[in-house]
Protein backbone atom coordinates (compact mmCIF):
# COMPACT_ATOMS: atom_id res chain seq x y z
CA UNK A 1 0.00 0.00 0.00
CA UNK A 2 1.40 3.49 -0.45
CA UNK A 3 1.52 5.63 2.20
CA UNK A 4 0.44 9.25 1.08
CA UNK A 5 -0.01 11.66 3.55
CA UNK A 6 -3.72 12.79 3.69
CA UNK A 7 -2.81 16.10 3.23
CA UNK A 8 -5.42 16.91 1.32
CA UNK A 9 -9.00 15.64 2.48
CA UNK A 10 -10.93 16.02 5.26
CA UNK A 11 -10.40 15.27 9.59
CA UNK A 12 -8.45 12.23 9.18
CA UNK A 13 -7.60 10.86 12.51
CA UNK A 14 -5.97 6.78 11.61
CA UNK A 15 -3.42 5.52 13.18
CA UNK A 16 -2.44 3.76 10.40
CA UNK A 17 -1.06 4.53 6.99
CA UNK A 18 -3.56 4.63 4.64
CA UNK A 19 -3.36 4.50 0.69
CA UNK A 20 -5.61 5.64 -2.09
CA UNK A 21 -6.97 4.22 -5.14
CA UNK A 22 -4.44 4.20 -7.59
CA UNK A 23 -6.15 6.13 -10.13
CA UNK A 24 -10.03 6.70 -10.79
CA UNK A 25 -10.74 3.86 -12.65
CA UNK A 26 -9.45 1.36 -9.83
CA UNK A 27 -12.50 3.20 -7.89
CA UNK A 28 -14.82 2.93 -10.34
CA UNK A 29 -13.63 -0.73 -10.92
CA UNK A 30 -14.08 -1.50 -7.27
CA UNK A 31 -17.13 -0.09 -6.74
CA UNK A 32 -18.58 -1.98 -9.68
CA UNK A 33 -17.36 -5.07 -8.47
CA UNK A 34 -18.81 -4.45 -5.33
CA UNK A 35 -22.23 -3.25 -6.69
CA UNK A 36 -22.29 -6.05 -9.39
CA UNK A 37 -22.75 -9.18 -7.53
CA UNK A 38 -25.89 -11.92 -6.98
CA UNK A 39 -27.99 -9.10 -7.16
CA UNK A 40 -27.72 -7.96 -11.10
CA UNK A 41 -27.55 -11.90 -12.27
CA UNK A 42 -29.86 -13.78 -9.57
CA UNK A 43 -31.66 -11.57 -8.31
CA UNK A 44 -32.72 -8.82 -11.16
CA UNK A 45 -33.88 -11.41 -13.28
CA UNK A 46 -35.90 -13.27 -11.42
CA UNK A 47 -37.69 -10.30 -9.71
CA UNK A 48 -38.67 -8.90 -13.31
CA UNK A 49 -39.73 -12.05 -14.15
CA UNK A 50 -42.30 -12.16 -11.36
CA UNK A 51 -43.43 -8.97 -11.46
CA UNK A 52 -44.34 -8.73 -15.38
CA UNK A 53 -41.22 -6.90 -17.03
CA UNK A 54 -41.17 -3.44 -18.75
CA UNK A 55 -43.03 -1.90 -16.43
CA UNK A 56 -41.14 -2.70 -13.48
CA UNK A 57 -37.66 -2.30 -15.16
CA UNK A 58 -38.72 1.42 -15.58
CA UNK A 59 -39.40 1.54 -11.90
CA UNK A 60 -36.26 0.23 -10.88
CA UNK A 61 -34.45 2.46 -13.43
CA UNK A 62 -36.30 5.54 -11.82
CA UNK A 63 -35.35 4.14 -8.52
CA UNK A 64 -31.82 4.15 -8.88
CA UNK A 65 -31.41 7.30 -10.35
CA UNK A 66 -33.97 8.96 -7.68
CA UNK A 67 -33.02 7.45 -4.47
CA UNK A 68 -29.72 5.40 -5.27
CA UNK A 69 -27.71 7.36 -7.02
CA UNK A 70 -28.15 10.54 -4.66
CA UNK A 71 -27.34 8.20 -1.44
CA UNK A 72 -24.63 6.58 -3.30
CA UNK A 73 -23.18 10.15 -3.63
CA UNK A 74 -23.65 11.12 -0.21
CA UNK A 75 -21.33 7.14 1.12
CA UNK A 76 -18.39 8.37 -1.12
CA UNK A 77 -18.40 11.74 0.39
CA UNK A 78 -19.07 10.72 3.68
CA UNK A 79 -16.05 8.48 3.23
CA UNK A 80 -13.86 11.03 1.70
CA UNK A 81 -14.61 13.90 3.88
CA UNK A 82 -13.57 11.41 6.85
CA UNK A 83 -10.54 9.73 5.22
CA UNK A 84 -10.80 6.68 7.86
CA UNK A 85 -12.86 3.61 8.02
CA UNK A 86 -16.76 4.38 7.98
CA UNK A 87 -17.05 3.86 11.79
CA UNK A 88 -14.64 6.48 12.39
CA UNK A 89 -15.28 8.94 9.09
CA UNK A 90 -18.69 9.68 10.17
CA UNK A 91 -17.19 10.28 13.62
CA UNK A 92 -14.91 12.31 12.75
CA UNK A 93 -17.04 14.53 10.51
CA UNK A 94 -20.03 14.81 13.29
CA UNK A 95 -17.63 16.02 15.87
CA UNK A 96 -15.53 18.18 14.05
CA UNK A 97 -19.07 19.66 13.57
CA UNK A 98 -20.23 20.26 16.55
CA UNK A 99 -22.65 17.09 16.49
CA UNK A 100 -23.14 14.06 18.83
CA UNK A 101 -20.07 11.51 17.90
CA UNK A 102 -22.86 8.81 18.59
CA UNK A 103 -23.36 9.16 14.70
CA UNK A 104 -20.77 6.87 14.21
CA UNK A 105 -22.85 3.97 15.59
CA UNK A 106 -24.92 4.26 11.92
CA UNK A 107 -21.94 3.32 10.56
CA UNK A 108 -21.28 0.70 13.56
CA UNK A 109 -24.95 -0.84 12.11
CA UNK A 110 -23.56 -0.79 8.67
CA UNK A 111 -20.37 -2.45 9.30
CA UNK A 112 -22.35 -4.89 11.48
CA UNK A 113 -25.13 -5.75 8.60
CA UNK A 114 -22.51 -6.24 6.02
CA UNK A 115 -20.28 -9.11 7.81
CA UNK A 116 -23.96 -10.74 8.25
CA UNK A 117 -25.00 -10.48 5.16
CA UNK A 118 -21.15 -11.92 4.06
CA UNK A 119 -22.11 -14.63 6.40
CA UNK A 120 -25.22 -15.56 3.64
CA UNK A 121 -23.82 -14.34 0.55
CA UNK A 122 -21.18 -16.43 0.91
CA UNK A 123 -22.91 -19.65 0.88
CA UNK A 124 -24.55 -18.31 -2.21
CA UNK A 125 -21.52 -17.59 -3.54
CA UNK A 126 -20.76 -21.23 -2.96
CA UNK A 127 -23.31 -22.61 -4.94
CA UNK A 128 -22.02 -20.91 -7.73
CA UNK A 129 -18.68 -22.03 -7.63
CA UNK A 130 -20.43 -25.41 -7.06
CA UNK A 131 -22.01 -25.07 -9.87
CA UNK A 132 -19.02 -24.07 -12.20
CA UNK A 133 -18.19 -27.83 -11.88
CA UNK A 134 -21.10 -29.68 -12.27
CA UNK A 135 -21.60 -27.62 -15.39
CA UNK A 136 -18.23 -28.33 -16.85
CA UNK A 137 -18.46 -32.30 -16.01
CA UNK A 138 -21.57 -31.83 -18.14
CA UNK A 139 -23.94 -32.77 -15.68
CA UNK A 140 -26.47 -30.90 -16.80
CA UNK A 141 -26.59 -32.00 -20.24
CA UNK A 142 -29.61 -33.11 -21.79
CA UNK A 143 -31.25 -33.64 -18.26
CA UNK A 144 -34.62 -33.63 -17.48
CA UNK A 145 -36.55 -31.20 -14.95
CA UNK A 146 -36.63 -33.52 -12.87
CA UNK A 147 -33.05 -34.27 -12.56
CA UNK A 148 -31.75 -30.75 -12.27
CA UNK A 149 -34.38 -29.77 -10.11
CA UNK A 150 -32.61 -32.37 -7.71
CA UNK A 151 -28.79 -31.68 -8.41
CA UNK A 152 -30.32 -28.58 -6.87
CA UNK A 153 -32.29 -29.94 -4.15
CA UNK A 154 -29.38 -32.43 -3.42
CA UNK A 155 -26.98 -29.51 -3.03
CA UNK A 156 -28.87 -27.42 -0.57
CA UNK A 157 -29.63 -31.20 1.31
CA UNK A 158 -26.04 -31.99 1.96
CA UNK A 159 -24.46 -29.76 4.80
CA UNK A 160 -20.46 -31.17 3.90
CA UNK A 161 -20.71 -30.38 0.53
CA UNK A 162 -22.12 -26.59 1.31
CA UNK A 163 -19.47 -26.48 3.64
CA UNK A 164 -16.52 -27.42 1.03
CA UNK A 165 -18.24 -24.87 -1.37
CA UNK A 166 -18.92 -22.01 1.51
CA UNK A 167 -15.14 -22.70 2.81
CA UNK A 168 -14.05 -22.22 -0.59
CA UNK A 169 -15.79 -18.87 -1.78
CA UNK A 170 -14.84 -17.27 1.89
CA UNK A 171 -11.22 -18.51 0.87
CA UNK A 172 -10.98 -16.55 -2.27
CA UNK A 173 -12.76 -13.43 -0.67
CA UNK A 174 -10.55 -13.28 2.08
CA UNK A 175 -7.24 -13.89 0.40
CA UNK A 176 -8.06 -10.89 -1.54
CA UNK A 177 -8.75 -8.49 1.47
CA UNK A 178 -5.61 -9.77 3.68
CA UNK A 179 -3.42 -8.36 0.58
CA UNK A 180 -4.56 -5.20 0.96
CA UNK A 181 -6.23 -2.43 -1.58
CA UNK A 182 -3.41 -2.42 -4.33
CA UNK A 183 -2.08 -5.73 -4.06
CA UNK A 184 -5.63 -7.62 -4.05
CA UNK A 185 -8.74 -5.79 -4.13
CA UNK A 186 -7.51 -3.89 -7.20
CA UNK A 187 -5.59 -6.63 -9.08
CA UNK A 188 -8.91 -8.92 -8.58
CA UNK A 189 -11.04 -6.24 -9.99
CA UNK A 190 -9.03 -5.26 -12.75
CA UNK A 191 -9.08 -8.92 -14.20
CA UNK A 192 -12.30 -9.91 -12.64
CA UNK A 193 -14.89 -6.78 -13.70
CA UNK A 194 -13.54 -7.22 -17.52
CA UNK A 195 -13.46 -11.19 -17.40
CA UNK A 196 -17.32 -11.05 -15.95
CA UNK A 197 -18.29 -7.76 -19.07
CA UNK A 198 -16.92 -10.38 -21.65
CA UNK A 199 -18.42 -13.47 -20.29
CA UNK A 200 -21.84 -11.52 -20.32
CA UNK A 201 -21.36 -10.48 -23.44
CA UNK A 202 -20.94 -13.87 -24.53
CA UNK A 203 -23.94 -15.34 -23.07
CA UNK A 204 -25.84 -12.46 -24.47
CA UNK A 205 -24.32 -13.28 -28.08
CA UNK A 206 -25.58 -16.81 -27.73
CA UNK A 207 -29.14 -15.36 -26.89
CA UNK A 208 -29.49 -13.84 -29.85
CA UNK A 209 -29.24 -16.95 -31.68
CA UNK A 210 -31.80 -18.22 -30.03
CA UNK A 211 -34.67 -16.13 -32.10
CA UNK A 212 -36.39 -15.10 -29.18
CA UNK A 213 -34.12 -12.05 -28.66
CA UNK A 214 -36.71 -9.95 -29.75
CA UNK A 215 -39.11 -11.51 -27.18
CA UNK A 216 -36.89 -10.91 -24.16
CA UNK A 217 -35.81 -7.66 -25.47
CA UNK A 218 -39.91 -6.27 -25.86
CA UNK A 219 -39.98 -8.46 -22.09
CA UNK A 220 -37.69 -6.11 -20.42
CA UNK A 221 -38.30 -2.75 -22.29
CA UNK A 222 -42.13 -2.56 -23.10
CA UNK A 223 -44.11 -1.56 -19.85
CA UNK A 224 -47.55 -2.92 -19.33
CA UNK A 225 -48.24 -1.05 -16.57
CA UNK A 226 -51.38 -3.05 -15.72
CA UNK A 227 -49.07 -5.68 -14.78
CA UNK A 228 -47.23 -3.11 -12.15
CA UNK A 229 -48.31 -3.77 -8.12
CA UNK A 230 -47.54 -1.55 -5.61
CA UNK A 231 -45.33 -4.11 -4.10
CA UNK A 232 -43.76 -4.30 -7.08
CA UNK A 233 -42.62 -0.44 -7.13
CA UNK A 234 -41.53 -1.50 -3.66
CA UNK A 235 -39.54 -4.21 -4.33
CA UNK A 236 -37.96 -1.89 -7.15
CA UNK A 237 -37.02 0.74 -4.44
CA UNK A 238 -35.19 -1.86 -1.91
CA UNK A 239 -33.62 -3.65 -4.82
CA UNK A 240 -32.33 -0.38 -6.16
CA UNK A 241 -30.33 -0.26 -2.71
CA UNK A 242 -29.24 -4.35 -2.36
CA UNK A 243 -27.72 -3.75 -5.98
CA UNK A 244 -26.18 -0.60 -5.72
CA UNK A 245 -24.74 -2.17 -2.25
CA UNK A 246 -26.07 0.85 0.10
CA UNK A 247 -26.74 1.59 3.27
CA UNK A 248 -24.29 -0.67 5.09
CA UNK A 249 -21.18 1.36 5.07
CA UNK A 250 -19.36 -0.58 1.61
CA UNK A 251 -19.48 2.53 -0.35
CA UNK A 252 -18.42 4.90 2.19
CA UNK A 253 -15.05 2.67 2.57
CA UNK A 254 -14.55 2.51 -0.59
CA UNK A 255 -14.82 6.10 -0.69
CA UNK A 256 -12.37 6.64 2.16
CA UNK A 257 -9.93 5.28 -0.35
CA UNK A 258 -10.43 8.01 -2.90
CA UNK A 259 -8.18 11.34 -3.52
CA UNK A 260 -9.66 14.92 -3.66
CA UNK A 261 -9.38 15.63 -6.60
CA UNK A 262 -11.59 12.95 -8.38
CA UNK A 263 -15.41 14.39 -8.88
CA UNK A 264 -17.85 12.23 -6.99
CA UNK A 265 -21.04 12.72 -9.01
CA UNK A 266 -19.73 11.86 -12.35
CA UNK A 267 -17.90 8.66 -10.79
CA UNK A 268 -21.05 7.56 -8.77
CA UNK A 269 -22.98 8.05 -12.22
CA UNK A 270 -20.66 5.81 -13.83
CA UNK A 271 -20.88 3.04 -11.61
CA UNK A 272 -24.65 2.64 -11.30
CA UNK A 273 -24.39 2.97 -15.25
CA UNK A 274 -22.40 -0.05 -15.24
CA UNK A 275 -24.47 -1.55 -12.01
CA UNK A 276 -27.38 -0.76 -14.32
CA UNK A 277 -26.17 -2.21 -17.65
CA UNK A 278 -24.87 -5.63 -16.40
CA UNK A 279 -28.32 -6.04 -14.52
CA UNK A 280 -29.98 -5.11 -18.11
CA UNK A 281 -27.26 -7.33 -19.59
CA UNK A 282 -28.04 -10.18 -17.54
CA UNK A 283 -31.83 -10.11 -18.51
CA UNK A 284 -30.76 -10.32 -22.07
CA UNK A 285 -28.74 -12.49 -21.81
CA UNK A 286 -31.74 -14.48 -19.93
CA UNK A 287 -34.96 -14.08 -20.51
CA UNK A 288 -34.67 -14.88 -24.56
CA UNK A 289 -32.64 -18.73 -23.38
CA UNK A 290 -36.37 -18.48 -20.92
CA UNK A 291 -38.70 -17.68 -23.66
CA UNK A 292 -37.05 -20.21 -26.75
CA UNK A 293 -37.22 -22.74 -23.87
CA UNK A 294 -41.01 -22.45 -23.18
CA UNK A 295 -39.81 -21.63 -19.63
CA UNK A 296 -41.78 -19.34 -16.93
CA UNK A 297 -39.55 -16.23 -16.27
CA UNK A 298 -41.77 -15.79 -12.81
CA UNK A 299 -40.09 -18.96 -11.34
CA UNK A 300 -38.40 -17.21 -8.87
CA UNK A 301 -35.50 -18.06 -7.03
CA UNK A 302 -34.68 -21.16 -9.01
CA UNK A 303 -34.37 -19.16 -11.64
CA UNK A 304 -30.56 -19.32 -12.37
CA UNK A 305 -29.87 -22.55 -10.71
CA UNK A 306 -32.67 -24.56 -12.15
CA UNK A 307 -34.23 -22.52 -15.09
CA UNK A 308 -31.62 -21.61 -16.81
CA UNK A 309 -29.46 -25.04 -16.57
CA UNK A 310 -32.05 -26.66 -17.93
CA UNK A 311 -32.13 -24.34 -21.18
CA UNK A 312 -28.54 -24.98 -20.53
CA UNK A 313 -28.45 -28.69 -20.95
CA UNK A 314 -30.40 -28.92 -24.01
CA UNK A 315 -28.61 -26.37 -25.84
CA UNK A 316 -25.88 -27.35 -28.15
CA UNK A 317 -22.29 -26.79 -26.30
CA UNK A 318 -24.80 -26.19 -23.71
CA UNK A 319 -22.36 -27.32 -21.11
CA UNK A 320 -19.63 -24.76 -22.17
CA UNK A 321 -22.25 -21.61 -21.99
CA UNK A 322 -23.02 -23.02 -18.46
CA UNK A 323 -20.08 -23.42 -17.72
CA UNK A 324 -19.06 -19.49 -18.77
CA UNK A 325 -22.41 -18.28 -16.87
CA UNK A 326 -21.51 -19.92 -13.84
CA UNK A 327 -18.06 -18.68 -13.95
CA UNK A 328 -19.29 -15.25 -14.70
CA UNK A 329 -21.79 -15.51 -11.22
CA UNK A 330 -18.98 -16.60 -9.43
CA UNK A 331 -16.92 -13.54 -10.58
CA UNK A 332 -19.75 -11.46 -9.43
CA UNK A 333 -20.31 -12.26 -5.99
CA UNK A 334 -16.49 -12.54 -5.55
CA UNK A 335 -15.84 -9.00 -6.23
CA UNK A 336 -18.66 -8.14 -4.15
CA UNK A 337 -18.05 -10.35 -0.90
CA UNK A 338 -14.47 -8.64 -0.66
CA UNK A 339 -16.67 -5.29 -0.17
CA UNK A 340 -18.60 -7.10 2.16
CA UNK A 341 -15.54 -7.90 4.39
CA UNK A 342 -13.70 -4.69 3.39
CA UNK A 343 -15.18 -2.10 5.99
CA UNK A 344 -15.18 -4.27 9.27
CA UNK A 345 -11.23 -5.13 8.22
CA UNK A 346 -10.66 -1.62 8.08
CA UNK A 347 -11.92 -0.23 11.53
CA UNK A 348 -10.57 -3.64 13.28
CA UNK A 349 -7.09 -2.31 11.87
CA UNK A 350 -7.75 1.39 12.48
CA UNK A 351 -8.82 0.89 15.62
CA UNK A 352 -7.83 -2.07 17.39
CA UNK A 353 -4.29 -1.47 15.90
CA UNK A 354 -4.60 -5.08 14.00
CA UNK A 355 -2.43 -5.92 10.90
CA UNK A 356 -4.51 -7.02 7.73
CA UNK A 357 -3.60 -10.04 7.77
CA UNK A 358 -5.17 -10.24 11.56
CA UNK A 359 -7.78 -8.48 11.01
CA UNK A 360 -8.75 -10.54 7.95
CA UNK A 361 -8.07 -14.02 9.39
CA UNK A 362 -10.19 -12.89 12.01
CA UNK A 363 -12.88 -11.24 10.91
CA UNK A 364 -13.67 -13.51 8.15
CA UNK A 365 -12.93 -16.27 10.28
CA UNK A 366 -15.90 -15.38 12.29
CA UNK A 367 -18.27 -14.71 9.36
CA UNK A 368 -17.30 -18.07 7.94
CA UNK A 369 -18.03 -19.47 11.54
CA UNK A 370 -21.71 -17.48 11.10
CA UNK A 371 -21.93 -19.06 7.57
CA UNK A 372 -22.90 -22.58 8.88
CA UNK A 373 -25.35 -21.45 11.04
CA UNK A 374 -27.18 -20.54 7.13
CA UNK A 375 -26.00 -24.07 5.74
CA UNK A 376 -27.71 -26.23 8.51
CA UNK A 377 -30.57 -23.94 8.12
CA UNK A 378 -30.94 -25.63 4.44
CA UNK A 379 -30.88 -28.80 5.96
CA UNK A 380 -30.19 -30.61 9.34
CA UNK A 381 -31.55 -26.99 10.76
CA UNK A 382 -34.67 -26.83 8.32
CA UNK A 383 -37.08 -26.70 11.35
CA UNK A 384 -35.09 -24.31 13.54
CA UNK A 385 -36.85 -21.00 13.84
CA UNK A 386 -35.66 -19.01 16.44
CA UNK A 387 -38.30 -16.35 16.10
CA UNK A 388 -41.26 -18.92 15.55
CA UNK A 389 -43.56 -17.69 18.30
CA UNK A 390 -44.08 -14.20 16.78
CA UNK A 391 -46.68 -14.48 14.17
CA UNK A 392 -44.60 -12.36 11.43
CA UNK A 393 -41.73 -15.04 11.63
CA UNK A 394 -43.49 -18.30 11.35
CA UNK A 395 -41.17 -20.69 9.93
CA UNK A 396 -38.67 -18.49 9.02
CA UNK A 397 -34.92 -20.29 9.73
CA UNK A 398 -31.81 -18.39 10.66
CA UNK A 399 -31.02 -18.22 7.32
CA UNK A 400 -34.48 -16.32 6.05
CA UNK A 401 -34.16 -14.55 9.34
CA UNK A 402 -30.39 -13.31 8.40
CA UNK A 403 -31.86 -12.00 4.84
CA UNK A 404 -34.77 -10.69 6.45
CA UNK A 405 -32.96 -8.46 8.93
CA UNK A 406 -30.11 -6.87 6.93
CA UNK A 407 -32.12 -6.84 3.53
CA UNK A 408 -35.36 -5.48 4.82
CA UNK A 409 -34.68 -3.84 7.75
CA UNK A 410 -30.57 -2.81 8.25
CA UNK A 411 -30.45 -1.98 4.82
CA UNK A 412 -32.96 1.04 4.40
CA UNK A 413 -32.64 1.82 7.76
CA UNK A 414 -28.57 2.48 7.46
CA UNK A 415 -29.40 4.62 3.87
CA UNK A 416 -32.19 6.43 5.85
CA UNK A 417 -29.19 7.32 8.66
CA UNK A 418 -26.81 8.23 5.57
CA UNK A 419 -29.57 10.77 3.97
CA UNK A 420 -30.01 12.15 7.20
CA UNK A 421 -26.47 12.91 8.11
CA UNK A 422 -25.20 13.95 5.36
CA UNK A 423 -28.66 15.95 3.85
CA UNK A 424 -29.14 17.75 7.47
CA UNK A 425 -25.90 17.31 10.08
CA UNK A 426 -23.09 18.09 7.46
CA UNK A 427 -22.61 21.41 6.60
CA UNK A 428 -23.83 22.14 3.72
CA UNK A 429 -20.25 24.33 2.82
CA UNK A 430 -18.52 20.94 3.86
CA UNK A 431 -20.71 19.29 1.14
CA UNK A 432 -20.05 21.70 -1.84
CA UNK A 433 -16.39 21.50 -0.99
CA UNK A 434 -16.44 17.32 -1.68
CA UNK A 435 -18.62 17.67 -4.41
CA UNK A 436 -17.65 21.04 -6.16
CA UNK A 437 -20.80 20.87 -8.43
CA UNK A 438 -22.26 23.42 -10.27
CA UNK A 439 -25.24 25.24 -8.15
CA UNK A 440 -28.27 24.25 -10.00
CA UNK A 441 -27.16 20.49 -9.87
CA UNK A 442 -26.02 20.61 -6.12
CA UNK A 443 -29.80 22.38 -5.32
CA UNK A 444 -30.72 19.27 -7.38
CA UNK A 445 -28.98 16.94 -5.67
CA UNK A 446 -29.12 18.45 -2.22
CA UNK A 447 -32.87 18.89 -2.50
CA UNK A 448 -33.59 15.32 -3.30
CA UNK A 449 -31.53 13.82 -0.01
CA UNK A 450 -33.24 15.85 2.27
CA UNK A 451 -36.50 15.52 1.25
CA UNK A 452 -37.85 12.90 -1.48
CA UNK A 453 -35.05 10.32 -0.64
CA UNK A 454 -36.10 9.90 3.36
CA UNK A 455 -39.62 9.45 2.18
CA UNK A 456 -39.33 7.03 -0.46
CA UNK A 457 -36.92 4.85 2.21
CA UNK A 458 -39.50 5.36 4.90
CA UNK A 459 -42.01 4.06 2.72
CA UNK A 460 -40.43 0.81 1.74
CA UNK A 461 -39.38 0.13 5.23
CA UNK A 462 -42.26 0.44 6.76
CA UNK A 463 -43.95 -1.40 3.97
CA UNK A 464 -41.63 -4.27 4.50
CA UNK A 465 -42.60 -4.41 8.56
CA UNK A 466 -45.84 -5.21 7.86
N1 LIG B 1 -24.55 -5.23 -4.58
C1 LIG B 1 -24.26 -6.63 -4.44
C2 LIG B 1 -25.18 -7.42 -5.36
O1 LIG B 1 -25.86 -6.85 -6.16
C3 LIG B 1 -24.40 -7.14 -3.06
C4 LIG B 1 -23.65 -6.32 -2.11
C5 LIG B 1 -22.31 -6.21 -2.00
C6 LIG B 1 -24.20 -5.44 -1.18
N2 LIG B 1 -22.00 -5.31 -1.04
C7 LIG B 1 -23.14 -4.82 -0.53
C8 LIG B 1 -25.50 -5.11 -0.86
C9 LIG B 1 -23.37 -3.87 0.42
C10 LIG B 1 -25.72 -4.16 0.10
C11 LIG B 1 -24.66 -3.52 0.73
O2 LIG B 1 -25.21 -8.62 -5.28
Amino acid sequence: MSNATPSNRGPSQSRIKRGFWSSRMAFVLAATGSAVGLGNIWKFPYITGENGGGAFVLVYLLCIAAVGLPIMMAEVLIGRRGGASPINSVRAIAKRDGHNPAWRLAAGLGVLTAFLILSFYSVIGGWAVSYVGTAATGQLAGQSADAIGEIFSGLLGSPWTLLMWHTLFMGLVMLVVARGLRKGLERAVTILMPALFVLLLVVVAYSMTTGYFGQGVAFLFSPDFSKLTTEGVLVALGHAFFTLSLGMAVMIAYGSYLSKDVSIAKTSILVSLMDTGVALLAGLAIFPIVFANGLEPGAGPGLIFQTLPLAFGAMPMGSLFATLFFVLLTFAAWTSGISLLEPLVEWLEEQKGLNRMVSTIGAGGLCWLLGVASILSLNLWSDVTPLGMFAMFEGKTIFDLLDFFTASVFLPLGGLLVAIFVGWIMTRQALQDELAMGSGTFSLWYNTLRYFTPVAVLVVFVYNLV
